[in-house]
């Protein structure tokens, strides 16, 4: 196999798995994905109720400076930050109901921009979302996280 198709392969389908102990690790793991996607991205948050993906929001949008309430974005679907010169799109879909929703209100706006979009629940119109940069999926065991991160 050549070098160049070895690489494509990998990117395919490469996932690491994590071990997150703590609200604070996740926190921390938020920052590190902010320093992964300088000039934006799209990264899914996928994981049941309070498995963690705010957390992880709320980690990424401190490690950039942002000292205001980060919380889901549960009935507008989506919430802009603008922190320093980054535009941060935070979406919550739980409770879309029908995912041709996110065409209207204007979806494609946000994700054709340089901003970071991360997006909780996209479970709930995954048909209608743009190619992942980054995909993580939250798991319980027991007080902590497993982590599982494709990319
Ligand atoms: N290891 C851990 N990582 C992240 N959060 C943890 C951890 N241990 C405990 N917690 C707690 O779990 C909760 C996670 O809530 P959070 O709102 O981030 O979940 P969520 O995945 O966004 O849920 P929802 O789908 O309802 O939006 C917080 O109360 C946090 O303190
Ligand atoms: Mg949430």
């Amino acid at each position: 196999m050549s070098e160049n198709s070895k690489n494509s392969e990998e990117k395919k389908s490469n996932i690491e798995e994590i071990i997150i102990p703590s609200e604070k690790a996740m926190m921390q793991l938020g920052g590190k994905i902010a320093k992964q996607f300088p000039k934006g991205g799209i990264v899914l948050l996928k994981g049941d109720l309070g498995a963690g993906k705010t957390t992880l929001v709320r980690g990424l949008l401190r490690s950039l400076g942002f000292e205001g309430t980060v919380k889901s974005p549960t009935y507008t679907l989506v919430e802009p930050y603008q922190v320093n010169d980054r535009r941060i799109y935070h979406f919550d879909l739980y409770r879309l109901g029908d995912p041709e929703e996110l065409e209207y209100m204007g979806g494609r706006d946000y994700w054709d921009s340089d901003a970071l979009c991360l997006i909780e629940w996209p479970e709930k119109a995954l048909a209608y979302l743009p190619e992942a940069d980054l995909q993580l999926t939250i798991l319980y065991k027991g007080e902590q996280r497993r982590v599982l991160i494709k990319s």
